[in-house]
């Protein structure tokens, strides 16, 4: 009954926070990646500022700015969006981190995660990624 509950309120919250990004109330934040290397157009596979400070800075930011409003602030998420601190490290989870950055999540027509790479810049992306690793957590 309870589980019932919660799981129809992360629903609405989750329908909420797209309606949001829809129109246009919550809008991408532009990053600033100075300091970091150049990786021009194409996508790597494998994050290229893993354990960088300054990544991880503006990563911090940049996550805040643009990713909390559905995976919550500090990547602790309120059970709207998965918990990014619970992404695998390494490689194999870059993998997935970048399919969703650039696809986003998107099932029959219902936008529940936009394609963030429309937004964000390579660079700016992998900062979140070097981010989310400095504080992720082992399930
Ligand atoms: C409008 C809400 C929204 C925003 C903004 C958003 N996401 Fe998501 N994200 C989701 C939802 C919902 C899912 C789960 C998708 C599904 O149901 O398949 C998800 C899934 C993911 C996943 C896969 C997680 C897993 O455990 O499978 C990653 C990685 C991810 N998001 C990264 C990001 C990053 C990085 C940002 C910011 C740059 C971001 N998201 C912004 C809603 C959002």
């Amino acid at each position: 009954m309870t589980i019932k509950k919660n799981t129809g309120y992360a629903f609405l919250l989750l329908a909420f926070s797209a309606n949001l990004w829809a129109h246009g109330d919550v809008v991408p934040q532009a990053v600033k990646t100075e300091g970091l290397e150049p990786l021009g157009e194409e996508w790597l596979d494998e994050n290229p500022y893993r354990g960088n400070a300054r990544a991880i800075e503006i990563g911090s930011s940049a996550y805040n700015q643009n990713c909390a409003a559905c995976h919550g602030l500090e990547a602790k998420s309120g059970g709207i969006a998965p918990d990014l601190r619970l992404l695998e490290a390494g490689i194999s989870g870059d993998e997935w981190f970048k399919e969703r950055v650039i696809n986003g999540a998107v099932r029959d027509g219902r936008v529940y995660m936009p394609k963030m790479a429309d937004y964000l810049s390579q660079e700016a992306l992998w900062a979140v990624r070097s981010y989310l690793e400095s504080v992720a957590i082992e399930e």
